[in-house]
């Protein structure tokens, strides 16, 4: 059976970060399912859902063969309900920090007790370690160059803003 994992996150917008991590678990495992998923806790997003899917799959085209990864959205309720469905046990998170460790472990602890899906933490390259959406969104919106951070798909898009 193929070992799938999901990469499953925001995505509000991609960014060189996120591509990294997807990049490493399509190392890893067979298949990598990257997937847009609506989070209860953050305000009305940037990009719409769909876009957020065309913006990703136009950045793994950008950088060229990364291996088996497909990129959908999930709107239909928990997270685990897609790992359910599509038959995936792991999920894999970028971790760039304690914070980020901090934040992701009782997600982790949950999404375990509620359908035995393991999460694999990954460390991004280090040189991007400071790089969130949330940050790209305000330093784009304010004029500042954030072409080092994103593919040029993305930097288009935000300059279209
Ligand atoms: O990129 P983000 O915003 O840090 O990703 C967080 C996300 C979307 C993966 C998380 O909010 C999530 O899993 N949402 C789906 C709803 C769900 O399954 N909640 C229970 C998780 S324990």
């Amino acid at each position: 059976m193929t070992q799938i994992a999901v990469v499953p996150g925001s995505f509000d917008p991609v960014t060189l970060g996120h591509l990294d991590v997807i990049r490493r678990a399509a190392q890893i495992f067979e298949q990598v399912h990257v997937l847009v998923v609506h989070n209860p806790d953050k305000k009305p997003a940037m990009f719409e859902a769909g876009e957020r899917v065309r913006l990703i799959r136009a950045s793994l085209e950008e950088l060229g063969e990364v291996g088996d990864v497909r990129v959908g959205e999930w709107t239909a309720g928990l997270l685990v309900d897609y790992c359910r469905s599509v038959g995936a046990t792991v999920l894999v998170k970028g971790v760039r920090s304690g914070e980020d460790v901090a934040y992701e472990t009782p997600m982790a602890i949950m999404n375990r007790h509620l359908a035995d899906v393991e999460t694999v933490f990954l460390l991004p390259d280090a040189g991007r370690s400071h790089v969130s959406s949330s940050l790209i969104r305000q330093v784009s919106s304010l004029g500042g160059d954030v072409t080092p951070y994103v593919p040029r798909v993305v930097a288009a898009a935000l300059a279209a803003r």
